[in-house]
């Protein structure tokens, strides 16, 4: 088992971040990167991912790797598994769609495709996870979750299903790595942020201008109004909550859920 890390240093660490080209993902790879950790980035732009892996090593990544993945791709997500267990120390599931539409709307399609990518990836991955970081004595998995995995939000019946399991995928986790590898140290964990001003909510924000008429600014001003503090959080904000779950402190998170809530940033 290695030894405890009590630093924010993660220079001996690879961490593989789904969803990295922008947004949230992004955000968590550059504070990643920034404490010195070696990365894979995941999503199908490899465009994006190539200007993130740049600014990555800018910030000190010792290395970063980029794979061309379409986590709904079932062949590609399982060599996608083989690379975690081969060797991610760090699991960031955070790569999602939040598709809206009112329940008769919501086909098999998109209710497939949506727990597919929101729940099965996560599933898929941190299977393929937890045994090897249990093997090499400690590992961290960090699910993107939402608000919408403790509370529901209307027109969004597909979402708040693939979130809310998220966080039971979660918490079902940590007792089983609890019981099955108590000498190691694990954690797994959930972050659970309101709305996020990211590419997510400006197209959210557009579907609600085209259905009620208001501009695309307004929609999106009423979406930063149901978060606790008023204002769409920075994807910046979730990065560091993500960053600080990852380089806890043994001990104070080992085999327990932790949620972080919009309200608390
Ligand atoms: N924004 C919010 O308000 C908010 C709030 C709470 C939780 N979240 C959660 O945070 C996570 C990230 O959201 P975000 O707002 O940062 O979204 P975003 O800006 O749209 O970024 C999503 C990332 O996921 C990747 N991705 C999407 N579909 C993929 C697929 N099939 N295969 C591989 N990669 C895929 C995208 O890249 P490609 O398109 O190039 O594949 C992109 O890099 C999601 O799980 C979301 O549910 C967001």
């Amino acid at each position: 088992m290695s030894a405890p890390d009590h630093s924010f240093d993660l220079a001996d660490r690879h961490a593989l971040v789904t969803g990295a080209g922008r947004g949230i993902g992004r955000a968590t790879a550059l504070c990643l990167a920034g404490r010195g950790a070696a990365l894979t980035l995941v999503a199908r732009s490899e465009a994006e991912l190539l200007e993130v892996q740049v600014e990555c090593l800018e910030l000190g990544a010792p290395s970063v790797s980029c794979e061309v993945v379409d986590l709904l791709d079932r062949e590609a997500l399982d060599e996608l598994a083989g690379t975690v267990a081969a060797g991610a120390d760090v699991l960031v599931n955070n790569a999602g769609s939040a598709p809206s539409a009112a329940l008769e709307r919501t086909d098999d399609d998109l209710f497939d495709a949506t727990l597919d990518l929101n729940l099965f990836a996560p599933f898929a991955l941190s299977r393929a996870a937890l045994p090897a970081m249990a093997e090499r004595g400690w590992g961290r998995i960090v699910n993107v979750a939402s608000t919408a995995a403790r509370e529901g939000y209307a027109y969004t019946s597909a979402y708040v299903a693939s979130k809310h399991a998220l966080l039971g995928l979660t918490r079902a986790l940590t007792a089983e790595a609890s019981m099955r590898w108590r000498e190691a140290d694990l954690t797994i964990n959930a972050v659970c942020p309101g709305f996020v001003d990211t590419d997510i909510v400006a197209r959210s924000a557009e579907r609600i201008a085209e259905s009620t008429g208001v501009d695309s600014q307004t929609a999106k001003a009423r979406l930063a109004a149901m978060n606790a503090g008023g204002r769409l959080l920075s994807p910046e904000e979730v990065a560091e909550a993500i960053g600080t779950l990852v380089c806890e402190q043994p001990g104070q998170t080992h085999g327990a859920a932790w949620e972080f809530a919009a309200a608390d940033a």
